[in-house]
């Protein structure tokens, strides 16, 4: 049957899809009488936030927290909003979003399209009331394109600061590739005045949220090792492992940046969690490429937290959370 409904939605350009997908979404969990939710939790993922289930949604799929309020009937035990930016911005021109459907990957360069803090925090905090317990929240944050990046450390603050009452965790994002200058964030150096200005931020509004970094695919070894080392000085919380794959995308006959995410990141993602449980103990939440119950299952196994998941969504169908969860518990 997902089958079937999948060619027909394919049919049409791919954030269309998106935007009838959600519309979809909060029609059901609108519609839908019976609110059920999938809580369980797997040995050693007990004391990550106290989440309803470690099964997450990624980044970027519910940017402006529009469908929060129904991910928990889908299956999810936590979702992260965003990214969100201090200042609303409409991302890059169209089109900005291509699926392979027979590779089952998807190539984005959307630039983070968001509404912004102030809009966003304001949607959090009214949603929140309609969650079930212990779903938690977190709020992935990023930098405006216009500001520079010597002041992107104000700017992550700045969103931290507009979702202090709201948010069960914060990600620094320094990983998309469709901010110019971001990934270069990702360098001790850079990373550490981010990391101090949002700690400053969660300490002034006496909170103990945990912040997590999310990394970029490509960063390994030495770099990687580094960038850890500094992170645990830092006494950050975990990380988010990892964000999409930079490349190029062919478009009638016009070149795309951006960056590949589902089964084309499974194995680089994969073993991003090897090396990094080899180097630190740090709580790891996996993501990328995963799009089955054994492959959900090999990242708790490499020692995930939990996991998150976004094109594995898109390709599976509506019910492959409620599976994956049923299946996991
Ligand atoms: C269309 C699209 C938009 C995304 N937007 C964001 C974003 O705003 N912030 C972020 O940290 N990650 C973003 N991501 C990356 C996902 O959160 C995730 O790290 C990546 O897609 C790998 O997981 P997957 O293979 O399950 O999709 C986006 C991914 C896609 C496909």
């Amino acid at each position: 049957m997902w089958t079937l409904i999948r060619y027909f939605l394919f049919l049409f350009p791919a954030e269309f899809t998106h935007g009838l997908a959600k519309f979809f979404i909060r029609f059901t969990y609108t519609l839908s009488p019976v609110k059920k939710t999938y809580p369980f939790t797997l040995s050693g993922t007990e004391n990550w936030l106290g989440c309803l289930n470690p099964i997450g949604l990624a980044a970027g799929f519910d940017k402006n927290a529009e469908i929060l309020e129904a991910l928990a009937h889908f299956g999810f035990g936590y979702a992260e909003i965003g990214t969100v930016t201090p200042l609303p911005q409409p991302g890059n021109e169209l089109p900005r979003l291509f699926r392979d459907a027979a590779k089952k990957n998807v190539f984005n360069r959307m630039g983070f399209n968001n509404l912004g803090a102030a809009l966003v925090s304001e949607r959090v905090r009214r949603k929140r009331a309609l969650l079930p317990e212990g779903f938690k929240v977190g709020i992935n944050l990023g930098k405006n394109k216009s500001t520079p990046d010597d002041q992107a450390a104000s700017d992550y603050a700045k969103v931290a600061a507009a979702f202090i009452d709201c948010a069960d965790y914060f990600v620094i994002n320094v990983s998309s590739p469709n901010t110019p200058g971001l990934r270069a964030l990702q360098t001790p150096e850079a990373l550490m005045p981010i990391v101090k200005a949002v700690q400053q931020e969660v300490e002034k509004g006496g909170r103990r949220t945990p912040i997590l970094v999310k990394l970029a695919p490509e960063i390994e070894g030495m770099q990687l090792q580094a960038i850890i080392r500094a992170l645990e000085s830092s006494k950050i919380d975990g990380l988010v492992l990892t964000n999409t794959l930079g490349g190029d995308y062919i478009y009638r006959e016009r070149t795309y940046t951006g960056g590949y995410s589902g089964q084309i990141l499974s194995s680089i993602s994969r073993t991003r969690l090897k090396e990094v449980r080899g180097m630190t103990a740090l709580p790891i939440l996996s993501v990328g490429g995963i799009s089955s119950v054994e492959e959900a299952k090999e990242r708790f196994a490499l020692g995930a937290k939990g996991i998150q998941i976004y094109t594995g969504w898109i390709f599976e169908g509506p019910f492959f959370i409620r599976k994956l969860a049923k299946k996991l518990r």
